[in-house]
């Protein structure tokens, strides 16, 4: 396993987020309330981007059809087309002043 990188820890803020791609897979690392997730960035409902996807109560809504995802575990918790599979995550890892994950 190897850090992958992100982004300096000193750029982020509440209400972050960006969009990455790492070893094929699109990721998004968000930080909110002052703690960061790392979430799949592609929507298992249709395949959509969750990034900017809006911030409710602990869960991202995905901007296509407002299917939510809770930001700690990725479950799926609200659905507007039947059913879904979650989100899936991964843990943040900070090294210096760098947030990325080990893959
Ligand atoms: S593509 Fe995300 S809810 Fe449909």
């Amino acid at each position: 396993m190897n850090f992958f990188p992100i982004d300096f820890l000193d750029k982020l803020h509440d209400g972050y987020q960006k969009a990455v791609s790492i070893k094929g897979r699109e990721l998004l690392l968000i930080q909110e309330k002052g703690s960061h997730y790392i979430l799949e960035n592609i929507c298992p409902h249709a395949g959509y981007p969750m990034v900017n996807g809006k911030i409710i109560e602990g869960q991202i809504r995905c901007p296509m059809h407002g299917y939510l995802f809770s930001l700690v575990n990725g479950a799926c918790t609200f659905v507007t087309e039947g059913p879904c599979r979650g989100l899936h995550t991964y843990q943040p890892v900070i090294r210096d002043n760098q947030i990325g994950l080990m893959l």
